[in-house]
């Protein structure tokens, strides 16, 4: 079986991978992860006992660790999931966004070349170095304008967004100058179990669920294209073993809502999963002040995947809400161990001086 080196594998979408790829035999999996505010510890408890998973705490800045680690482990590829990555954390704080994302990648590239070039020739020529980022990198659309392909320019408007753009330009910079053999992945947003409640579905479904004030950026128009977590997990783990080297594929779930309608449908289902006497919760919506450079529209083309890999989303949007929403309800304790001291500052921050009202501002 083949070895992974994952990093930021405690985080949503990492957890998510690595899950599945342990259940359905991937391959074994060394898990590097800073456990930073966005994670729980105990997200991938399960696998505790599972000889094919090994944990280990550090940075991808760390390159002492890094290259104990690779020699130690020798894997067969490295998934770089490591990334600050929330859009309102990156306007209060971009430091820690051109740190991790831009100057960890940049580490994490080196000791993935300095591994590659002493690999034995057939070991080296399977290797993949795969990056996993997002479409916020190329910017905003009107409601007209074609979704994103792979050759659409670069235009990130958030911290968040600029520092995952410079670390796409890095990874590119390593196939192209040294032929370090890398994968890119530009996916759309994700939804499912293990989210941090800082990002808008699973904050919402929680607020909900304890009747607080559901907080809507603006006038709850901006457009997402949301993906179920799985199908992007399938989407990473074909790229990984099919594409061609160097290649770019974007990922999205043809699955485009506003966030008013987001919240909605979460509200419907909450009242018919855990009624409260007296309480429709599509009340609980307040609309907040915007933020700042907010992208108003992201969508994804997603043909190129689909035509040489074969992929497509399997997951259709009310059964993946539902899963997610239950996944929730069903793990009251991590929720418990997410929403610390920690957790209460952030939403302090971010929303105490949000002027509220209850129509769009
Ligand atoms: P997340 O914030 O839930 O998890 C990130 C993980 O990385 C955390 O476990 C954190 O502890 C770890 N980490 C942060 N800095 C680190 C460092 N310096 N060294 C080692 N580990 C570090 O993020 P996510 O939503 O799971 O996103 C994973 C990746 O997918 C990110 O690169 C993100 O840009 C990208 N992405 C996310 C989405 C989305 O909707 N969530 C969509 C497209 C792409
Ligand atoms: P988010 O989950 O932060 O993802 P991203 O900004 O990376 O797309 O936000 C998704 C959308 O929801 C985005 O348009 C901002 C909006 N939003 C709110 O309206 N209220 C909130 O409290 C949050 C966190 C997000």
């Amino acid at each position: 079986m083949q070895t992974f080196l994952v990093t930021g594998g405690v985080g949503f979408i990492g957890s998510n991978f690595i899950l599945k790829a342990r259940k359905e035999q991937w391959a074994n999996i060394i898990n590097l992860d800073k456990l930073t505010y966005a994670c729980n510890p105990q997200t991938l408890a399960e696998l505790q006992n599972d000889p094919g998973y090994y944990f280990v705490r550090g940075d991808i800045s760390d390159t002492e660790m890094l290259g104990y680690l690779l020699e130690r482990y020798q894997p067969d590829a490295i998934l770089n999931f490591a990334a600050e990555s929330h859009v309102d954390r990156s306007i209060l704080s971009p430091l820690d966004f051109i740190q991790t994302n831009v100057l960890g990648t940049f580490q994490l590239l080196e000791a993935s070349k300095a591994y590659w070039e002493k690999l034995s020739p057939e070991k080296r020529e399977k290797f993949r170095f795969l990056h996993v980022s997002t479409d916020e990198v190329y910017g905003s659309l009107s409601p007209t304008d074609p979704a994103f392909r792979e050759d659409t320019p670069y235009a990130p408007n958030s911290p968040y967004a600029a520092s995952k753009a410079g670390s796409d330009h890095l990874v590119r910079a390593y196939y192209h100058t040294y032929g370090l053999p890398t994968l890119t992945t530009n996916c759309s947003n994700n939804y499912g179990p293990r989210q941090f409640p800082e990002k808008l579905i699973p904050l919402i479904t929680l607020n909900a669920l304890n009747a607080k004030p559901l907080p809507i950026y603006g006038d709850g128009q901006n457009v997402r294209d949301w993906l179920y977590v799985d199908d992007h997990c399938d989407a990473i783990q074909l790229v990984l073993q099919q594409s061609r080297l160097g290649e770019t594929y974007n990922v999205g779930g043809n699955n485009e809502q506003n966030n008013l309608t987001v919240v909605e449908e979460i509200c419907e289902v909450l009242d018919k999963l855990a009624p409260k006497p007296g309480l429709r919760r599509s009340d609980l919506i307040t609309f907040v002040k915007d933020r700042p450079g907010h992208d108003r529209r992201y969508a994804i083309d997603c043909s190129k995947i689909k035509r040489d890999l074969g992929w497509e989303p399997k997951e259709n949007f009310d059964s993946g809400l539902l899963k997610t929403i239950q996944w929730y309800l069903n793990n009251p304790n991590w929720v418990e161990e997410v929403q610390s001291g920690a957790y209460q500052t952030w939403i302090e921050q971010n929303y105490s001086d949000r002027q509220v009202a209850s129509s769009p501002i």
